[in-house]
């Protein structure tokens, strides 16, 4: 048995242990051709930073990629983002009015030029103790203001303020209509609070790497589910770890 949909966070997930990652991408690679297992990155990285990864790891060529935390997404190897995921995440969207009230916190520190997207606005937390009252306190303001954004904290220090509707899940479900994709056919593999959004429908598998990061492996342990499995093993060795659990191979 193999998954219809194999779909992946980068950083700390499918890269970090090169050696697993070249026996993953071999068996990734037998799938893709012999039974159309679709192969998806989604990362937080703008497309810029994702092509720097795929060069430095040798990435194989997947059949979508997923940036920016779920809002962008490229099919068909196209340079531009798929329009109809944009006009779908749009809502109330304000990235203007996101940078005007973040600019009143001063323990957030904007991200490189790079990662500044249409759809993403990111931070840097300088300070990890005072993130959740930071968080509370900017989502009440969007909110009053008319702003629809998600908030989301990943790896104790990273602040990503999306539009409501876009997250690493729901670029998932697009791409499982586009391609009539049962979502229980689908297994999804992440590392941090970014990849929560991929364990929320719980039809799809999960596998969370033996190396995840507090804020998931906490969340993981509130919302309990037999289709997710949390590895022993690191990297793209616990995604092999989680693949063999689920039986496929
Ligand atoms: C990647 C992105 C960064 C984002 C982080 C967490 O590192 O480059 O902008 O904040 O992922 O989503
Ligand atoms: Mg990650």
């Amino acid at each position: 048995m193999q998954p219809a949909l194999f779909i992946t966070d980068l950083d700390n997930t499918f890269v970090g242990d090169d050696a697993a990652l070249a026996t993953l991408q071999q068996q990734l690679r037998q799938w893709q051709s012999q039974g159309g297992t679709r192969v998806v990155y989604s990362t937080g990285r703008s497309r810029l930073l994702y092509e720097e990864l795929k060069q430095e790891k040798g990435l194989m060529e997947p059949d979508a990629l997923v940036t920016a935390v779920g809002t962008e997404i490229y099919c068909d190897a196209q340079d531009q983002p798929d329009r109809q995921w944009s006009e779908q995440i749009q809502g109330h969207w304000d990235l203007a009015k996101v940078k005007a009230w973040v600019s009143k916190l001063p323990s957030l520190q904007p991200q490189p030029a790079s990662e500044q997207r249409p759809f993403k606005a990111s931070y840097f937390v300088t300070d990890p103790a005072t993130a959740e009252a930071v968080i509370e306190q900017l989502g009440r303001d969007l909110a009053q203001d008319g702003v629809e954004a998600n908030i989301i904290y990943s790896d104790s220090r990273d602040l990503d303020i999306l539009p409501k509707r876009a997250n690493k899940g729901a670029a998932m479900a697009f791409l499982q209509a586009k391609w009539g994709i049962e979502p229980a056919a689908t297994v999804a593999c992440g590392d941090s609070g970014n990849d929560q959004a991929f364990f929320s429908d719980d039809r799809a598998k999960g596998i969370i790497v033996g190396n995840a990061k507090p804020e998931l492996l906490q969340w993981h342990q509130a919302h309990p589910s037999n289709w997710r499995y949390l590895a022993q093993a690191h990297y793209a060795g616990g995604i092999l770890e989680g693949l063999q659990h689920f039986g496929f191979a």
